[in-house]
């Protein structure tokens, strides 16, 4: 079908037990399973219309026309969707982030679960949640998890049909709130892509945090299903960092963090020593996010204000999947 214009949004996550790592780099096979959380005030609208017309696909993100050389990845991702839905014509994408691009704030995974299930609507195919995941998996990852609301897990599998997410709570049981603190809004300088494969094939740990991961998941579900935060909280920090890790003992060694991230790790732990529950991770970029319960929130929000300003920091809350606009 073409000429039907088909507009979707979809969320960000944030990564509570990390992927990084991929067994088939083409098909987005993670080394690990992973879950993660929905986030509500971050995320990606985009409209797609397959045009006969067009003579090459046309990406419109945030009112600007992209060249074919910043559109090589959105093209390729749409020859994906005409292969499977059989579709021979270009298509014109307009796509608006509502994510600081880039920044640890995994716009790619918003954009891409978006992108998902405009195109593979606007090309005439009625998917599933299940076959959507997939689908998103091959644009980044993390999209393969931003379909789905609230907790999501995301099981490595083996292959195209058995990786995939799938909702664990959508509306998890405690009063979630993240705090996400923006330091860098900049392009990040090593891609996830390049540091996960880098990490993979030089850290003298990634095996160990292969074994870890797996535990951490373990771990972090029955820590949801008991609603022990602390348990939770624990896991998730501990998780990041030894991802984090696997950047600093990497060779040629890199890392995400700059001078406020670790600064605001210390806050965390003071916040923790006054006896307030609050835990953090990042993904890869410098931007901390604070996980905490609602009931802690006025507490720790005095506390950022006064140490990094009101502007620097955005309160987020559980969000939902995938939704159609049109
Ligand atoms: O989806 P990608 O290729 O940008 O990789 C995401 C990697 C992390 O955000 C660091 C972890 C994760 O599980 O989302």
């Amino acid at each position: 079908m073409s000429n039907q214009t088909a507009t979707a949004r979809a969320h960000t996550n944030i990564a509570l037990i990390k992927y990084w790592g991929k067994t088939n780099s083409k098909l987005t096979i993670p080394t690990t399973s992973s879950l993660s959380l929905t986030l509500d005030h971050f995320y990606t609208e985009t409209s797609v219309t397959f045009q006969p017309e067009l003579q090459h696909d046309q990406i419109i993100f945030n009112q600007k026309l992209l060249s074919e050389k910043q559109a090589r990845r959105i093209s390729n991702f749409l020859d994906l969707v005409r292969i499977q839905s059989n579709c021979q014509a270009y298509a014109l994408v307009e796509t608006v982030n509502h994510v600081p691009t880039a920044a640890g704030l995994a716009s790619s995974a918003s954009g891409f679960a978006a992108l998902a299930a405009a195109a593979s609507r606007a090309s005439g195919m009625d998917l599933s949640n299940k076959e959507l995941s997939r689908l998103a998996r091959k644009g980044s990852g993390s999209a393969t998890r931003s379909i789905y609301g609230g907790l999501v897990e995301w099981r490595h599998g083996i292959g195209d049909h058995s990786s995939y997410a799938m909702p664990l709570s959508e509306s998890p049981q405690w009063d979630l709130v993240v705090i996400a603190l923006l330091f860098d809004k900049k392009q990040k300088q090593i891609s996830s892509t390049i540091g996960m494969e880098r990490s993979k094939q030089t850290s003298p740990y990634y095996q160990d945090w292969v074994k870890q991961s797996a535990l951490d998941l373990k771990q972090i579900k029955r820590a949801i299903h008991h609603q022990d935060f602390t348990s939770f909280g624990e896991i998730v920090e501990a998780n990041a960092m030894n991802m984090h890790a696997l950047t600093i003992s990497a060779q040629p060694s890199y890392t995400y963090f700059n001078g406020q991230t670790i600064q605001a790790m210390e806050l965390v732990q003071q916040l923790r020593k006054q006896g307030i529950p609050v835990y953090f991770t990042l993904d890869a970029g410098p931007n901390l996010k604070i996980i905490l319960q609602r009931s802690n929130l006025a507490a720790v929000k005095a506390r950022l204000t006064s140490v990094f300003g009101q502007d620097q920091y955005v309160v987020v809350a559980a969000g939902p999947g995938i939704q159609y606009l049109k």
